[in-house]
């Protein structure tokens, strides 16, 4: 993680994750003037405002206010997984999977049964069909599957957008076999955007949505989770034993609303700033990457060790030291960049020409 100070970091080009996000002008504005109260007594009306607008966007009954898209995650799968021995069935690339801690299990003592996440972000219905448990049936051996998790966009395949039809065809399956479904939609506006149709469309035979506020859509913080009011109220509880009940958190919320008003329509130019780079890094030999297949906000590249000498995580440092420019190299070979509203095409273009530069001096 970065040690970057404040001042520091807003001279860089900071292309590691669209979490980096600063809000905008007229959200520092609007969180000034927020209307608060206590949310934790369900008095604050700027929340009660965000979450009535977010129930809405989502298509569901209700919905909650959440400090991250961790902890809405975490929440929906405990409200889902309510009896011992519960498992949910989600991909071996997914954020629950990969990147929460394990905290189904560590915190809700859920059970992870994991498929293959395929290159366009999807689990394979037969996949899937195979590892349902036989349920009801008399085995104690087994745990029972409660719920199936998907993710759209999908952060580690590059922001890969799951379609409409691709999401029902998973909802008929779990209605057939009386399992939830769990969309971490922490981009689901990016997918919206760039298919250009209502988010809610998106996730009509989802039972439960977590989507992030405060990713390319730039609010300081926050997640919303959205399910039927009953969901929502067994959410609720949760949200209080995990910490998350907050005091006058309209002043977040306030930033909240204008990320679902009017952020969305700042994304469509990240999706074309993000295909500018992925087409300029595909030129660059040494560089593993289809540039066709980059849908949203996310580029992930590999640096092809065949043909250079230089890892992921030190390229990373050179561009830092060298160029002002921050990127996510958390693996040997593996680059991630997010676009987002604080990034320009002149910055795409500079960041392009300093690849170029630095990897000139390592080809084998
Ligand atoms: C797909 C996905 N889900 C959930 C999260 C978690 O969000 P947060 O960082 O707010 O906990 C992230 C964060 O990057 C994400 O990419």
């Amino acid at each position: 993680m970065s040690s970057l100070t404040n001042s520091t970091v807003s001279h860089y080009i900071d292309v590691r994750s669209d979490t980096v996000t600063k809000p905008t002008a007229s959200m520092r504005q609007a969180m000034f003037e927020a209307e608060v109260g206590d949310d934790v007594y369900g008095d604050d009306p700027t929340v009660l405002k965000l979450q009535s607008m977010a129930a809405k966007l989502l298509g569901k009954e209700a919905a909650l206010f959440v400090p991250s898209g961790t902890m809405g995650n975490l929440i929906s799968v405990l409200t889902h997984c309510n009896m011992f021995g519960s498992e949910m069935i989600l991909g071996d690339q997914s954020h629950i999977y990969f990147y929460e801690q394990g905290g189904s299990a560590t915190l809700g003592r859920v059970h992870s049964r994991v498929v293959q996440t395929q290159p366009d972000g999807t689990l394979l219905l037969s996949d899937i069909e195979k590892v349902i448990r036989p349920f009801p049936a008399n085995d104690d051996h087994f745990p029972i599957t409660k719920l199936i998790c998907l993710e759209n966009t999908h952060n580690r395949m590059g922001g890969k957008i799951l379609s409409v039809e691709y999401t029902n065809s998973i909802g008929e399956l779990c209605k057939k076999h009386g399992i939830k479904l769990h969309m971490d939609g922490a981009r689901l506006m990016n997918a919206a955007v760039e298919l250009n149709i209502e988010p809610s469309k998106l996730v009509e035979s989802c039972d439960s949505v977590s989507f992030c506020l405060s990713k390319a859509l730039a609010a300081p913080v926050g997640s919303i989770i959205a399910g039927t009011v009953d969901f929502i109220k067994q959410a609720k509880r949760l949200r209080k034993v995990l910490g998350g009940g907050l005091r006058q958190s309209g002043i977040l919320a306030a930033a909240g609303i204008l990320s679902i008003t009017e952020m969305p329509k700042l994304l469509k130019n990240d999706h074309e700033n993000a295909k500018i780079l992925a087409v300029g890094l595909a030129k660059i030999d040494g560089i593993d990457i289809t540039a066709s297949e980059v849908q949203t906000n996310i580029v992930v590249i590999n640096l092809n060790s065949d043909k250079l000498s230089i890892d992921a995580p030190t390229l990373a440092s050179k561009l830092k030291a060298n160029h002002k420019i921050l990127i996510s190299a958390s693996e040997i070979t593996r680059i991630r960049f997010v676009i987002h509203y604080m990034i320009t095409t002149e910055n795409i273009e500079f960041i392009l020409r300093q690849i170029q530069h630095e990897l000139d001096q390592y080809r084998k």
